[in-house]
């Protein structure tokens, strides 16, 4: 790694440690692997905040295609984000965005925001801005955050780590069954090659290969480990 880049590491890490206090699980995976619904079911079962931290990209991609701005513009991405104004909250036990008060939430699975968020999401600034704003959820909530670069970078430092994966095969099945139009092997590509916090596996998580698992299998094994690990869970979980 450049001494550059494992400066900006360190930094990260630096101002990640001064802030967290809560319990962060992490959970990551590569498109369709099944992370989201294993990650809110896992939070509802914990009664820990679920963090879609991909619904974020996804909300500045819509802001982005709607504006009529080419998701590969940086320049004038930065300039959109410049003056717009992102809330984000919780409702439900969930995460919130609003973009300048509008809900994003219905065009998050848009054919034409699938296309376009991994460009969105290979800027390194609004990654800076987001990274930010998922590290502000652990200030005052214990959480389950799932993502690219939760256990990598975000969170590098919670013991709670796991990736979940699925075989190309089987991802792009769940993503046909829900009838959504979308360009994994495109994504996985973008995802796993771009310069700024890539989709890789952090050392120290586990792995849970779901292609022949049901989600309450999933969240079955997370729970397990958890345990193993000696995280205090509700009683009866
Ligand atoms: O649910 P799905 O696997 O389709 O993807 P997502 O979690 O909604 O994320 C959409 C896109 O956002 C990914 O393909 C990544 O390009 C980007 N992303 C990221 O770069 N880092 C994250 N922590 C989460 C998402």
């Amino acid at each position: 790694m450049p001494i550059g880049a494992r400066n900006a590491v360190a930094l990260f890490r630096a101002a990640w440690i001064h802030r967290q206090m809560h319990t962060v699980i992490a959970i990551d995976g590569p498109a369709a692997s099944g992370k989201s619904s294993v990650a809110r079911m896992l939070a509802k079962k914990i009664g820990f905040l679920y963090v879609n931290s991909g619904a974020m990209y996804r909300a500045v991609t819509w802001l982005v295609t709607n504006r009529g701005i080419s998701a590969t513009d940086a320049g004038r991405v930065l300039g959109l984000l410049d003056v717009t104004k992102f809330e984000c909250g919780t409702a439900n036990n969930q995460s919130t965005i609003l973009i300048d008060g509008v809900d994003p939430e219905p065009h998050l699975t848009d054919a034409a925001v699938n296309a376009n968020v991994s460009a969105i999401a290979s800027i390194p600034e609004v990654r800076r801005i987001l990274v930010d704003r998922q590290r502000q959820f652990a200030e005052t909530n214990d959480l389950v955050m799932e993502g690219r670069d939760i256990g990598s970078v975000v969170f590098p430092d919670t013991p709670y780590k796991f990736y979940v994966d699925a075989s190309p095969e089987v991802r792009a099945a769940r993503r046909a069954k829900q009838g959504l139009a979308d360009t994994i092997a495109e994504r996985d590509k973008v995802d796993t090659t771009r310069r700024t916090s890539p989709l890789v596996i952090a050392e120290d998580a586990h792995v849970i290969e779901s292609s022949y698992l049901t989600i309450d299998g999933v969240v079955g094994e997370i729970i397990g480990r958890l345990k193993l690990k000696g995280l205090a869970l509700p009683e009866g979980v």
